[in-house]
């Protein structure tokens, strides 16, 4: 089927064409012939690589100019999120019927607003939980959307991410039964279950446009899956390196997946050295720039130190441990063909399109703390051999397993290569995880009695799949606790949510974490200071992550704990009456504590020695200790305490949002002044907004990190006179500072 042959208007057509599209891809073809496009309810179960967006896109298409309508896409993650909007970005410059273009959105942070400023868009990506957090906060705009699409929806079956949109999904569905339903999985044994459940056609394909050749490899020589063999040359001890290597020397990249972060980083290094003498010099002189570039967009740290080294050899790792814009860079660093062997986690897996000829999977088992290891599901085997052979990229992919004896190869192939991936289960009735969606479907209206909310849970595909009476013994110990904590009243048959309950259900945090905030705030501790409130965040379940501390931690952090006694808002438990109550108690301190030391200005290297915590994970607990903050905030008003306390609140949010101590937020609120350049304004004798409005260009621009650029910048926000000569005597920023414009 030609996309010239589509009925979809020209302009479109247009795009396509002009991007190289010409020719549906088999699985399309069928998606359209089963009447995508004539509004049908969809499960689109393919192969990684198959061109399941387009699929969407031809539909958003679809709606936006001959349905007036409207297009909600959801992805599991910021990152997938972020590659979608670019994609569809490619129609705004489609003009619609009312003269007007095709307006792309993304929203996927702030989860305590109801978005108004999304109204004006015809396409809305977002993430599942912001999509959530949207209809709990009835967003209007959500009646208008005609077309929604669910991406990666296998994910169903992961229990922290999966219940989410699968209650996003059912609430969608009751809202507006007449819209188009669009599910993109990975191919499943159960599609089908699915599909049934959103009142969906299921299409299920074993096609791919690029051939993927999988194997594993034992000794030197790699047996795919056709049962052809092949041997490769045995340059390091390391299999996995090889491998890579092989396939660098015929032109390719290679994606390592390993298990842990460390594996990650320890086989990039051991990488970097073999494949330094492969990289030609033109190349070397743009990996310097990339690793220039890395040591630029953050604070230094021996991980964005070891990690600029490796990429100027033409290797890189990527964790989370790493901060946003350092895995931004290295995304872009390997897409580009810069960067030849990328190591990474398995968070790489889902959805996105890296030129990754050769994908090979390290580690075919997990650590669980507490558990021991566990052979992945096929399913997540699957989608990181997926990103091997992408169709923009490459003609053929492979994905190979690593084996160390011939029985353990026949293992491999069996049970991965040759397996079809399991079916998915709803892992929606855990009580900790179903108590905010409960609270949520009374606080936002969707349910007004006791009956309603069982209606509701009754059409999740939790109810489809297994019995409603098992989810009904759930919801109904929820509720027991949300009355009990005054989050809800009952009124005979009726059920309403207080203000309490309400604003928790908008907060999108766990109820319990409501109720302990609550309680925080009415019982305060003798001692009231910043530690305190961060004791508060962390004592909540929705604190990510918690840092546990190592066992070389153990004897210091009790130490802070007890010098620290009279701050916490929970009393600390005795370690004889209730060991695990005390290490639950340490994670708390541990988390409390970085959060300290970091608004007292600790820098992340620092971080790194003290607590082995990384930039990626510090970077979560400011976002969580923000939003829980916030959320404080938020509840303490509806409680009326005291004024100080609630400029408390504010000031240590905005702290933690900079990493600063008290003295340097006025600096710290301009814009291009981030923490490091405000502390070296103030030590410079530049304290307030009045002393910088008296400097002179020449004063600021002699200290270190400020440009005349910045210096410019500063002046435009503080106000103060340039003289002209002064201002024309300067040159022109420099290169470093262009790009370390970014708040530092
Ligand atoms: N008909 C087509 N002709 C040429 N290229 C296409 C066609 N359809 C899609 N592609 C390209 O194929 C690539 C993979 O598509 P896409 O990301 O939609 O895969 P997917 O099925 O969603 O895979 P995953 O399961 O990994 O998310 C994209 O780069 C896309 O531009
Ligand atoms: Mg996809």
């Amino acid at each position: 089927m030609k996309v010239s042959d589509l009925p979809i208007p020209d302009a479109a057509k247009q795009i396509l064409t002009e991007s190289g599209l010409s020719e549906l891809y088999p699985p399309q073809e069928e998606a359209v012939k089963a009447g995508a496009l004539e509004g049908k309810n969809l499960v689109l179960a393919s192969p990684t690589a198959s061109g399941k967006t387009l699929v969407a896109e031809l539909c958003a298409v679809k709606h936006i100019l001959e349905r007036s309508g409207k297009v909600l896409y959801l992805t599991p993650l910021r990152a997938l999120a972020n590659e979608k909007y670019t994609e569809f970005n490619k129609y705004s410059a489609i003009e619609k019927p009312n003269g007007r273009r095709i307006n792309v959105g993304i929203s996927t942070g702030d989860y305590d607003s109801s978005d108004p400023w999304l109204e004006r868009y015809d396409i809305i990506i977002t993430t599942n939980e912001k999509a959530d957090s949207l209809l709990r906060h009835r967003a209007k705009w959500i009646d208008e959307i005609s077309l929604v699409v669910a991406d990666e929806v296998h994910l169903l079956n992961d229990s922290e991410r999966g219940p989410t949109l699968e209650v996003v999904l059912a609430r969608l569905m009751q809202i507006n039964p007449d819209t188009q339903f669009l599910a993109l999985s990975a191919t499943v044994k159960n599609a089908e279950e699915a599909a049934e459940w959103l009142k969906a056609e299921s299409i299920t394909t074993e096609w791919r446009p690029v051939t993927l050749k999988e194997g594993v490899l034992q000794q030197n020589e790699i047996q795919f899956k056709d049962g052809s063999a092949f041997k490769i040359e045995k340059h390091s001890a390391n299999p996995a390196i090889n491998l890579a290597l092989h396939t660098i020397k015929t032109g390719g990249q290679a994606l390592i997946f390993a298990s842990t972060r460390k594996n990650s980083v320890s086989l990039a290094r051991k990488a970097s050295t073999e494949i330094e003498p492969l990289v030609s010099k033109p190349l070397k002189r743009t990996l310097q720039r990339l690793s220039e570039e890395i040591l630029a967009v953050g604070e230094r740290t021996r991980i964005s130190e070891l990690l600029a080294e490796l990429v100027a050899k033409g290797t890189a790792f990527h964790h989370a441990g790493l901060g946003g814009a350092h895995r931004r860079l290295i995304e872009t660093g390997f897409r580009e063909g810069r960067i030849k062997i990328l190591t990474a986690t398995p968070t790489l897996a889902f959805g996105v399109n890296l030129p990754a000829r050769m994908v090979i999977v390290h580690d075919y088992r997990r650590y669980e703390p507490g558990y021991g290891y566990y052979p992945i599901t096929v399913l997540e085997y699957k989608q990181m051999a997926g990103r091997a052979g992408r169709p923009r990229y490459d003609k053929t992919g492979e994905a190979i397993l690593i084996a160390k004896t011939e029985d353990e190869r026949d293992y491999l192939m069996e049970s991965y290569v040759l397996a079809q991936p399991e079916r998915i289960w709803s892992k929606l009735a855990v009580e900790r995880i179903l108590r905010g969606h409960v609270l949520a479907t009374i606080a936002s209206d969707f349910a007004h009695t006791e009956q309603g909310i069982y209606d509701f849970f009754g059409k999740t595909f939790y109810a489809f799949q297994y019995d409603p009476k098992a989810i009904k013994a759930v919801i109904i110990r929820i509720l027991k606790f949300l009355y009990d904590e005054e989050m809800i009243e009952v009124d005979g048959e009726n059920v309403r949510a207080t203000k309490f309950g309400r604003r928790v259900s908008e907060l999108y945090i766990d109820p319990v974490s409501g109720v302990t905030i609550r309680d925080a705030l009415k019982t305060r501790p003798p001692v009231l200071t910043a530690l305190s409130y961060f004791q508060m965040i962390a004592h909540t379940p929705d604190m990510f992550p918690r840092l546990r501390p190592y066992s070389s931690e153990v004897d210091e952090l009790a130490l802070f704990v007890d010098e620290h006694r009279s701050e916490f808002m929970f009393p600390v438990p005795e370690l004889w009456e209730d060991h695990i109550a005390y290490e639950e108690f340490l994670t708390e301190a541990k988390t409390a504590w970085v959060q300290q030391v970091w608004i007292d200005e600790t820098t992340e290297d620092q971080m790194i020695e003290q607590f082995k915590v990384q930039p990626g994970d510090l970077y979560r607990v400011i976002e969580s200790a923000r939003w829980l903050l916030h959320a404080s905030h938020e509840l303490a008003r509806l409680f009326g305490v005291s004024k100080d306390l609630l400029s408390d609140l504010d000031m240590v949010t905005e702290r933690i949002e900079k990493g600063v101590k008290a003295e340097l937020l006025p600096l710290v609120r301009l814009e291009g002044i981030g923490r490091v350049r405000a502390r070296i304004l103030h030590n410079a004798g530049f304290k307030t907004l009045d002393d910088l409005k008296k400097a002179s260009i020449e004063q600021l621009t002699a200290l270190p990190l400020i440009g005349p650029k910045l210096a410019k910048r500063i002046k435009d926000q503080v106000g103060g006179f340039i003289k002209a000569e002064e201002w024309k005597k300067l040159k022109k920023g420099d290169d470093w500072e262009q790009r370390a414009l970014t708040e530092y």
